[in-house]
């Protein structure tokens, strides 16, 4: 089984990534393969609302989504790590996301929903204030609701107020890799939430 990993830091040793990579390490010592996308590494335009992918399983522009969505489809899982930006994802892994819209309309002519597989959500934020992180959980809702993902909104692993902090607390691990233990069941009969 194969693990999509998208990374929203453009930082590879920051919060968000760090905490991702204890995860991910843990759920390849227990036989996941692991794919790591860093979205600051990809070439991906923004949706521009074409409306070309309304009626076909293809979308406009030819970069790196295009061997993307294969994998991000066929996964058993897919993980996202972000850190908050003006209390959102940062505009490159929204981007990735916002290019899901093919699989949304795909989804809508009914042609054939991508396999069913876990989502899993860790975000950071330098601040802790009401509702810090939940503009990015609608985000990820919409994009795991849109992805077939089973996804439990309370098992996310949210780190607020890293500002000042000098890396993750090392509690973050243990915490991780009980997530990780999780994965290892079989998907949860969680149906998806609305909006
Ligand atoms: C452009 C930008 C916007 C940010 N906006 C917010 C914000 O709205 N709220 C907040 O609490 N932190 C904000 N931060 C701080 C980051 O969310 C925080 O430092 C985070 O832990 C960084 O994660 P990383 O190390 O994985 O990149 C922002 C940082 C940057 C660079």
């Amino acid at each position: 089984m194969t693990v999509v990993a998208l990374y929203g830091s453009p930082h590879r040793r920051g919060f968000s990534s760090a905490l991702h990579d204890i995860l991910l390490e843990r759920l390849a010592s227990s036989g996941w393969t692991i794919r790591r996308v860093y979205a600051y590494d990809e070439s991906i335009a923004p949706c521009t609302d074409c409306g070309f992918c309304r009626d076909r399983f293809e979308c406009v522009h030819r970069d790196a989504m295009e061997s993307l969505y294969g994998p991000l489809c066929d996964a058993g899982a897919i993980t996202v790590s972000s850190p908050v930006y003006f209390s959102s994802f940062p505009g490159q892994l929204k981007n990735l996301i916002d290019r899901c819209q093919v699989v949304w309309e795909k989804n809508r002519r009914s042609g054939g929903m991508p396999a069913r597989k876990r989502g899993y959500l860790i975000l950071t934020s330098g601040r802790s204030y009401p509702n810090v992180f939940s503009p990015s959980i609608i985000v990820a809702r919409h994009f795991f609701n849109t992805m077939n993902c089973a996804f439990d909104e309370g098992e996310y692993f949210l780190l607020p107020d890293t500002e000042g902090m000098a890396g993750p607390p090392p509690e973050s691990a243990s915490r991780l890799e009980e997530m990780a233990v999780k994965f290892g069941q079989s998907p949860p009969d969680i149906p998806c939430r609305s909006l």
